[in-house]
């Protein structure tokens, strides 16, 4: 099943996403559904959020990209309960980035280059690594999402400012866009 995008403007975009336990209902096939929602919108990661479920699962789908990072063949990863611990923040690297639930908006952002993760697999194993290179990057930004943050909170003042318009046409329904896309329900 291919669920629609939530949209900037959404409310379920700026909240904390909850850890889940095991017994989550239909783990499986949720994250199934992410996978195909995924390939269906063409991007390389997927919080749940981004799909209405306050809950802290991301997928990644790196294989699209690995033929500049040929690293990432075949990297298409499941991150479970995910939480940045540590960021060395001695050097940062600058990359442009896009999100689904941002459509028609691509931003260069500046992030640290090495993360502490600690997270859980699909078969709820732990795990605690430093990670570092394009993978850092992209969960940054997925990570983002389940502390209800977005790339877009780390632009500068200026540049927040030239995007501003774009942001209300987000918020208004008021854009193209290639894949199924949830706005927020006009309040009157
Ligand atoms: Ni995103």
């Amino acid at each position: 099943m291919i669920y629609p995008i939530y949209i900037y403007g959404q409310p379920v975009l700026r909240e904390v996403a909850a850890d889940i336990t095991k017994d989550y209902p239909e783990l499986d096939k949720l994250i199934a559904d992410m996978r195909e929602t995924l390939a269906h919108s063409g991007g390389i990661g997927l919080a749940a959020p981004q799909i209405g479920l306050s809950i802290r699962v991301v997928i990644m789908d790196l294989d699209l990209i690995s033929d500049d990072y040929p690293a990432y063949k075949d990297f298409r990863p499941t991150y479970i309960n995910a939480h940045i611990v540590e960021y060395d923040d001695k050097e940062t690297e600058t990359s442009d980035e896009g999100c689904l639930s941002l459509p028609g908006l691509s931003e260069p952002v500046r992030r640290p280059k090495r993360i502490r993760v600690q997270w859980l697999d699909e078969k709820f194993e732990a795990h605690d690594e430093w990670i570092d290179g394009y993978l850092a990057v992209v969960m940054q930004h997925e990570f983002d999402h389940l502390e209800g943050k977005l790339y877009i909170d780390h632009l500068s003042a200026f540049r927040k400012t030239l995007i501003k318009k774009k942001l209300q046409s987000l918020i208004k329904g008021d854009f193209d866009c290639s894949y199924k896309c949830k706005v927020r329900k006009p309040t009157r």
